[in-house]
């Protein structure tokens, strides 16, 4: 597997990929994106930090790409749903340097009000000027945080040690959740805008929170507000920050992040009440070790193990996960794709039935492994576990899953159900032990056979010599039967018989054994 690292990355990252067995990987910094275009058809993996862009033009080209690995947060540098529709998984590493961006938030925000790189400056150049420096206290102030996730909530408990006021707007929060971390939650973003000494945004850039604050929301701040970025440029619309403090609106405002990058003669670094660093907020040497020992780690348990940490497009399957999960991915994939290969109509419903305490959480990659396996006899690799649940919708194919305490005769049981045009197909499937697959019923036949392999599905009237028959012809060509199993409705009505077999048949030996009397179909299977 070969994994391309496309942007600086911490050694730590790099050395855990270069011993990794199995991986190869490459470090090329500061590619254009036709340079990029140009090699990223080699790669099963790549790893980038924000400057690598993987437009939906990169991705098209990207033919072997599994996974993208992200160390860092923000992933606003690619095109998450391109990457979906082509079945490449998109990950970060949301831990790693939340700590250094809250920190560097609060750090940023002390400067702020102490004037302290102002202050620098000028005594670097010579002078001594106690009274021009006269800053604001933070001790009672209110903060405002806007968006309380992992740095806003790290943010928030950093201010409440500094006995700031914190309150908070984010809609995706509990009240309760809010509570446990000491913060007032406001259900308003007015509210906020109105309330608030400071105001700190730590959101993701999407088209939601672009221009979030503009002209409008500063008419509503109080006078003398002090504005923080160190989320993402695009959430403050700059224009506007830039005539609120000219006004006098806002008295300070401390930027990590802007609209574009790396930002140059930007117009908002003519003003004295502005401080600045240059994305700064993950630079710390902790941070940097941690998201690229992180992604690494993600990247080799991925593309070696199949284990899915952090991912954004797809359900994390960690290892404890797998461990637990992994017999049933395989197993369902094949019940999906044993229908798949014997139904006759078109798919438009698909019932998943788990039964049995097992299923009570983590069903999700078990749904898509289905999905994936049902799929693929018609789309081949170009559906994945990724992807197959939009190629799904985008059939107009409805999926149901349903969770059944009752287990009857098994542990655990995956019933699959496929519906279309008034017909309906079903499979029964389970582990015998903790890996062994099995399927123990297809539509009314109860069988007990290996989804696994060559098979044939033998379709018959349950008479007398027809499985001779069957071991006579494929003997004849050479073909060897290595397991065979039964099941049929009552006796002397039909009955189904299931062959794995040590080669593929042709069409020709198939038309041959549907001219054997009773047969009333033969469908190859391939697992
Ligand atoms: P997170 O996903 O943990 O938290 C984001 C929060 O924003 C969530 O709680 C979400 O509910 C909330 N949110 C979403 N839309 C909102 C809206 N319209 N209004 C209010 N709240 C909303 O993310 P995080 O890890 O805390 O990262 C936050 C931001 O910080 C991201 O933009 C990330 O890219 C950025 N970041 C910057 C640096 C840096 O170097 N400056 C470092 C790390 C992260
Ligand atoms: C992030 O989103 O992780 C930060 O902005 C830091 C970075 O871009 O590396």
């Amino acid at each position: 597997m070969k994994v391309l690292i496309s942007d600086k990355l911490s050694e730590a990252g790099i050395e855990k990929l270069t011993h990794a067995n199995g991986i190869q990987v490459d470090v090329k910094t500061g590619l254009s994106p036709s340079e990029l275009k140009e090699i990223i058809g080699e790669y099963d993996g790549i790893i980038i930090r924000s400057a690598t862009h993987l437009s939906e033009d990169v991705l098209e080209a990207a033919r072997n790409l599994k996974v993208i690995g992200r160390a860092g947060i923000g992933l606003d540098n690619v095109d998450i749903p391109a990457a979906t529709r082509k079945g490449i998984v998109v990950m970060n590493t949301p831990q790693g340097n939340n700590i250094a961006a809250a920190e560097h938030t609060i750090s940023m925000m002390l400067a702020m009000a102490r004037k302290i790189p102002q202050a620098t400056a000028s005594l670097k150049a010579g002078k001594w000027e106690k009274n021009r420096f006269m800053g604001v206290q933070v001790y009672h102030k209110i903060l405002g945080i806007i968006g309380i996730g992992n740095i806003g909530g790290i943010v928030a408990d950093r201010a409440l040690g500094l006995k700031m006021r914190v309150i908070a707007y984010d809609p995706f929060i509990s009240e309760e959740k809010a509570k446990e971390m000491g913060v007032e939650l406001v259900s308003h973003l007015d509210d906020l805008f109105s309330r608030a000494d400071f105001i700190t945004v730590h959101t993701p850039l999407i088209k939601e929170t672009r221009n979030l604050i503009n002209k409008d929301a500063f008419e509503k701040m109080k006078d003398g507000v002090m504005i923080i970025n160190c989320a993402r440029g695009g959430i403050i619309n700059e224009r506007d920050l830039y005539d609120a403090i000219v006004s006098g609106k806002v008295a300070g405002a401390a930027l990590d992040v802007f609209e574009v990058e790396p930002a140059k003669d930007n117009p908002l670094f003519d003003l004295d009440q502005v401080i600045v660093t240059p994305h700064l907020g993950a630079s710390t040497r902790e941070a940097q070790r941690n998201v690229a020992s992180a992604i690494a780690d993600q990247v080799i348990a991925f593309l070696l193990n199949r284990t899915i940490q952090n991912a954004v497009n797809v359900p994390a399957v960690s290892p404890e996960v797998m461990e637990r999960i992994g017999p049933y991915l395989d197993l369902a994939e094949n019940l999906g794709g044993f229908l798949a290969q014997v139904c006759t109509f078109r798919i438009e419903e698909v019932d998943i039935e788990f039964h049995g305490e097992m299923f009570e959480k983590d069903t999700e990659p078990i749904v898509l492994a289905t999905l994936k396996g049902l799929l693929a006899p018609v789309m081949g690799d170009d559906v994945n576990f990724v992807n197959a649940k939009v190629m799904a919708q985008q059939r107009r194919i409805k999926v149901r899953e349903t969770k059944v305490e009752d287990t009857g005769d098994y542990t655990t049981l995956i019933v699959l159900r496929i519906k279309g045009q008034d017909r309906e197909e079903s499979i029964w499937g389970t582990l015998f032990g903790k890996k062994e697959p099995r399927i123990v019923r297809y539509n009314d036949f109860i069988i007990e056979a290996i989804p696994q392999g060559e098979i044939i599905l033998v379709e018959n009237y349950d008479r007398p010599g027809v499985i001779g028959n069957i071991g006579m012809t494929l003997g004849k060509k050479g073909i060897n039967i290595a397991t065979m199993q039964f099941g049929r409705d009552k006796m002397g009505g039909q009955a189904i018989s299931l062959l794995h077999l040590d080669a593929p048949l042709n069409d020709e030996i198939i038309n041959e054994l549907l001219t054997l009397p009773n047969l009333i179909s033969v469908k190859p299977i391939r697992l």
